[in-house]
């Protein structure tokens, strides 16, 4: 019988941008400050790509070339590169085709995903099944969300959540028993309404009276998409628990979207796990959207040791959801 082929996660490369833009710089922008900011979210400081003409490909880029160095890659071997993005460079081609450009590769093919905040879950568990399949070896999978350039920086209700970044993993093909084991994802369509961006697409083409009526940024409607944030990942993660016989005990790591702190709490209680082993940047990034579950990881990478069991969760417009169980399959900073 032919071994079980397993999709594990090699390393990871992270990059955010040096400017730092506070809950005071944004407090003298709009009528807010620091005390909501933390209370309400629990976001202190965001990281924003202020320098013109760069996108979302440039911290993409940034972070898919740390993965190569630290995981040693020859850029021949990569077979597939996949971008999580709610804000690609354009509307067409793919960042994803940017980016095989800005690595040198040769043998890969590329494409964008676009699950909003929940685009590197998905991004993860369609890499494994691709390797699963034995039809591809080496995949390059990316979170990169350069969200100031859809952020209405004078609607106090939006700004302080978000902010730039991206992180990029290696998911390889192993015949140990490590890796993307499992997924539940799931996509309603029932939050069009509660998060969007009203114009720019196909339904609403750019025009001047879509600049002049500011439809072009963020729409969201907050208490809405919080309870069903809450309410759809705590459901998942207690699921993909379930599924394998996890429990407080014997997981190591949650890491979960960091969209606020509080949605953070809600899932990591109804799991009984305390905040110690939940991963969180939230204060010193903000919501990168698909970057922020590889940005965890990133910051995180020292204190994993091989066989820590991991679930992932994530929650994005759509809505968008969904948890996945990882065995985490090497010992510490890959440098
Ligand atoms: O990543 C994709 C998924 N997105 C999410 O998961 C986001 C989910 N939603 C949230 O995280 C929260 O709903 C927000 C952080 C967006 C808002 O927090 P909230 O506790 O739901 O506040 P709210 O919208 O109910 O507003 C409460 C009050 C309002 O004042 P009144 O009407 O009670 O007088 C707002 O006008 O807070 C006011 N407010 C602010 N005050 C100071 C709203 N934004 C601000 C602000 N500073 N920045």
């Amino acid at each position: 019988m032919m071994e079980k082929i397993n999709a594990v996660i090699t390393g990871v490369g992270g990059y955010v941008p040096d400017y730092v833009l506070t809950n005071e710089e944004l407090s003298r922008m709009v009528d807010t400050n620091d005390e909501w900011i933390m209370t309400r979210i629990g976001v202190k400081e965001r990281r924003i790509l202020n320098e013109e003409g760069l996108g979302t490909s440039y911290l993409a880029r940034k972070a898919a070339k740390q993965l190569m160095q630290k995981t040693n890659s020859d850029p021949d071997s990569i077979d597939c590169v996949i971008v999580a993005t709610t804000t690609p460079d354009y509307h067409f081609p793919s960042t994803a085709s940017i980016l095989c450009d800005k690595l040198g590769l040769k043998n890969a093919y590329a494409f964008d995903l676009q699950a909003a905040c929940s685009g590197f879950l998905y991004a993860m568990e369609t890499a494994a099944s691709m390797i699963q399949s034995g039809r591809h070896k080496k995949i390059i999978i990316v979170g990169a969300d350069k969200m100031s350039s859809m952020v209405n920086y004078s609607d106090r209700a939006t700004c302080p959540i978000f902010g730039d970044g991206a992180a990029a993993c290696m998911v390889e093909a192993t015949t140990e028993e490590y890796g993307i084991i499992d997924s539940i994802l799931r996509t309603d369509g029932k939050g069009l309404p509660f998060l969007h961006m009203k114009a720019g697409g196909s339904v609403c083409p750019p025009s001047y009276f879509t600049i002049d009526n500011k439809m072009h940024y963020l729409y969201q409607e907050g208490r809405t998409v919080f309870k069903y944030a809450v309410s759809n990942m705590s459901d998942v993660t207690e699921e993909i628990a379930q599924r394998h016989g996890l429990h407080k005990d014997n997981i190591d790591w949650i890491v979960p979207h960091q969209a606020n702190l509080r949605i953070i709490d809600a899932v990591a209680s109804r799991l009984e796990v305390p905040l110690s082993k939940v991963m969180v940047n939230i204060q010193r990034y903000g919501n990168t959207s698909a970057g922020t579950l590889p940005l965890c990881l990133w910051d995180y990478e020292k204190q994993l040791k091989k066989g820590d069991n991991i679930i992932f969760t994530a929650f994005g417009a759509g809505f968008t959801w969904g948890a996945s169980y990882v065995k985490w399959g090497y010992d510490g900073d890959k440098i």
